[in-house]
């Protein structure tokens, strides 16, 4: 059974200027063990994905679909028992949350409170796990009378990852854990989450824009565009060989794990993502997309087969496997 699924989920966030559809319609799972990237440009979606899940978001986010954890459904979990999933079974590296350490607390206290928290040490047993835990981040163990102003933005990002590991959990949710760093910090910092989940068999979800850093890292790749997932697979397959005309403009925007080039200058995408309380009918690429067909703009796109274990949501795709030809690369330019 997957550890997590995804069964057609979506979140709607209500503003004062109306409905904005953040997600539309998600499914997918994830296995034990497994690794997942989650990939898509500013405002597709991503981190509202990934707070869904734990059900992190404001009281003006409506999520509907299915959102299953170890067989349980998450959306309709009681407080208590949601409290308890958080850490001990899932936790969350936040976007830019090594900025969010507390200054004035020891980052040894800060590690040992979930485990505090949840009852799952008493503080001399949780001193021991900090130290512990600070050498498998690669952190030595006198950090932890550290405050966080006195590390670097490498070291208290791999204190989040620490806090992250406390409880033991199955599944590690990372939303964007390197961008904040400097090429060569993000390199080891990526290194190290490979590591940790690989030893300790925990589940991964990472978020980025960086297409490249997901497929060095996962096994399998989603690409979000707009709210919704219109490429998914095998992350090598569609890093080098993306099916969709959006997924090939990421992969050709950032070439290389890290390259600080082309992260400066990612070339390939040209326009702005859609505006989602004004989102284009049809397919919602189609104003960007430069292998467009007519009836782009008024068709009815969803997910269709594009290879073993392979999704697309393009029409050059629908075309391709409605004739048996397994790739799409060429259809259409
Ligand atoms: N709390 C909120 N209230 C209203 N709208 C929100 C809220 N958070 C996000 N949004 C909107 O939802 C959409 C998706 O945002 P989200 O933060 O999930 O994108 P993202 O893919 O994580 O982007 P980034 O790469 O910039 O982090 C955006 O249009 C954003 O403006
Ligand atoms: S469905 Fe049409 S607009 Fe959308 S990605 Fe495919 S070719 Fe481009
Ligand atoms: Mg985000």
């Amino acid at each position: 059974m997957s550890l997590l699924e995804l069964d057609d989920v979506s979140v709607t966030y209500r503003i004062a200027a109306g409905e904005l559809p953040a997600v539309r319609g998600v499914s997918l799972s994830l296995d034990a063990g497994a690794a997942l990237g989650v990939a898509g440009e500013s405002g597709s979606g991503k981190s509202t994905l990934a707070m869904a899940l734990l059900r992190l978001l404001p009281k003006d986010a409506r999520v509907g679909g299915r959102i299953l954890l170890d067989g349980e459904d998450v959306l309709a979990m009681k407080w208590g028992r949601l409290r308890a999933v958080r850490w001990a079974a899932a936790s969350i590296v936040f976007q830019g949350a090594q900025h969010g350490l507390n200054p004035v607390r020891r980052i040894g206290d800060q590690i040992a409170e979930p485990l505090l928290v949840h009852g799952l040490a008493k503080p001399d047993a949780a001193r021991a796990r900090v130290a512990e835990l600070l050498e498998q981040v690669g952190l030595p163990a006198w950090r932890a009378r550290s405050y966080p102003h006195e590390l670097s933005g490498g070291q208290r990002q791999r204190v989040m990852i620490a806090m992250a590991l406390a409880c033991s959990p199955r599944l590690i949710i990372a939303d964007e854990p390197t961008t904040a760093l400097d090429v060569m910090v993000q390199a080891q910092v990526l290194t190290l989450i490979k590591e940790l989940v690989a030893e300790h068999g925990i589940s991964l979800i990472m978020i980025s824009h960086d297409l490249s850093v997901l497929a060095d890292v996962c096994d399998q790749l989603a690409v979000m565009y707009a709210g919704r997932v219109v490429e998914h697979g095998p992350s090598g397959e569609v890093f080098h060989e993306a099916r969709h005309p959006y997924s090939r403009a990421l992969a050709a925007a950032f070439p290389t794990v890290g390259d600080p080039v082309s992260r400066m200058a990612p070339k390939g995408l040209g326009g702005d993502p859609p505006d989602p309380m004004q989102l284009p009918g049809g397919c919602a690429f189609h104003p960007r997309c430069p292998v467009a067909l007519d009836e782009c703009a008024s068709l009815d796109v969803a997910l269709w087969p594009s290879g073993p274990g392979r999704t697309a949501a393009c029409v050059h795709v629908k075309a391709a496997e409605s004739v048996g030809v397994a790739g799409a690369e060429e259809e259409g330019s």
